[in-house]
């Protein structure tokens, strides 16, 4: 070993020889523990580099000796999940809208498979959230038209509603105008009448002939019932609150009257299976007024 001179000497300890304005460089060795360090790091990297994909090899890439996959991983995790969705979906296929009801786990997937069918399915017609629009009803609030039990709106969706399906709803309202059967003024009449179930302020002369006319056997009460309260089995909707399905002015009542829109709504089955028509069941219902 060549003796140090005094220039690489400093202070009894070893320095590089550098120097700068008097400033001498130690020539400390690294700790052993930082060395020991880096040395399993880098053992560490080659046994990684053998068991894992690493770099590019001859043919594509380097597999590694385990054969890991992240794609296999994924792939493995969604199997895992569709397995815990038909866990799900098998006991939704087993079991009515109302025993799923009364499972709190059973009820969540059931009401977020329910949400998600419904913007697909039903949201262009019944709008977001079943908000509904004039000639679609909102599913949101707690006036039914065909009932609001889980087994009505079940039916509903199912057969649809003057949907050309043979269990559908299909009761239809008359056009008293068209046919003949009433005449402009006494359909005049009838609308006063039915205002003035809404509790806003009318002819009461006119809405009081209204009200024979809605009375008589054959008529409007046939179906609306007393007083305009509605009818769920015929499909006819209440007339004595402020929802209207098609528009509660004067000028739209006598519309109504005189030639009714016969409202379409689709039938669902064949179309949607089982389980996701019954997901929208108890979606729908929950949506504000289920009864
Ligand atoms: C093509 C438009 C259209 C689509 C799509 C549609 N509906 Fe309807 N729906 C209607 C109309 C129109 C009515 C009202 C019919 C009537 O009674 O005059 C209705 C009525 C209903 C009713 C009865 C409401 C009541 O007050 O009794 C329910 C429940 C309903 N729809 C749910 C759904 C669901 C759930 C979907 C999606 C699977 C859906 N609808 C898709 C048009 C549609
Ligand atoms: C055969 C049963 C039936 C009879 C009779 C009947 N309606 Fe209707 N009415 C219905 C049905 C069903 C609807 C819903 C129409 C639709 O959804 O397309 C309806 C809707 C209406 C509406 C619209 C309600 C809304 O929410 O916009 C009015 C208003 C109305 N009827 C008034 C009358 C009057 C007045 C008479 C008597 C002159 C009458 N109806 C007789 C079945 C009937």
């Amino acid at each position: 070993m060549p003796t140090k001179t005094e220039k690489e000497l400093y202070q009894g300890k070893p320095t590089t020889g550098h120097e700068w304005d008097g400033i001498r460089e130690l020539d400390t060795p690294l700790p052993k523990w930082w060395v020991y360090v880096l040395y399993a790091s880098i053992a560490w990297a080659v046994v990684y580099f053998i068991l894992y994909p690493s770099v590019p090899w001859f043919t594509g890439y380097f597999k590694g000796v385990l054969g890991w996959n992240s794609r296999a991983e994924v792939a493995e995790k969604i199997d895992e999940a569709k397995r815990g969705q038909s866990r799900y979906l098998d006991r939704i296929k087993t079991q009515s809208a109302d025993e799923i009801r009364r499972e709190p786990d059973l009820l969540n997937f059931a009401l977020a498979g329910g949400k998600a069918a419904f913007a697909d399915n039903c949201a262009p017609c019944h709008g977001a959230g079943g908000a509904g629009t004039k000639g679609f009803p909102s599913l949101a609030d707690d006036l039914w038209i065909w009932g609001g039990k889980l087994a009505d709106i079940e039916q509903t969706l199912r057969f649809g509603i003057r949907s050309g399906h043979e269990k559908a709803r299909s009761s239809q309202m008359p056009a008293y105008g068209t046919d003949g059967a009433l005449k402009p003024d006494q359909i005049g009449d009838v609308a006063e009448y039915v205002l003035s179930l809404t509790g806003r302020s009318a002819d009461k002369a006119a809405a009081e002939r209204g009200a024979k006319i809605f009375a008589e056997e054959d008529k409007c009460i046939s179906c609306h019932g007393k007083d305009g309260v509605g009818k769920a089995d015929l499909g006819a909707p209440p007339l004595n609150t402020r929802i209207f399905l098609y528009g509660g002015s004067k000028a739209e009542i006598v519309r109504q009257v005189t030639k009714p829109q016969h409202g379409v709504m689709p039938a669902w089955a064949g179309r949607l299976d089982d389980e996701t028509i019954k997901m929208l069941t108890l979606y729908v219902h929950a949506l504000g007024g289920g009864k």
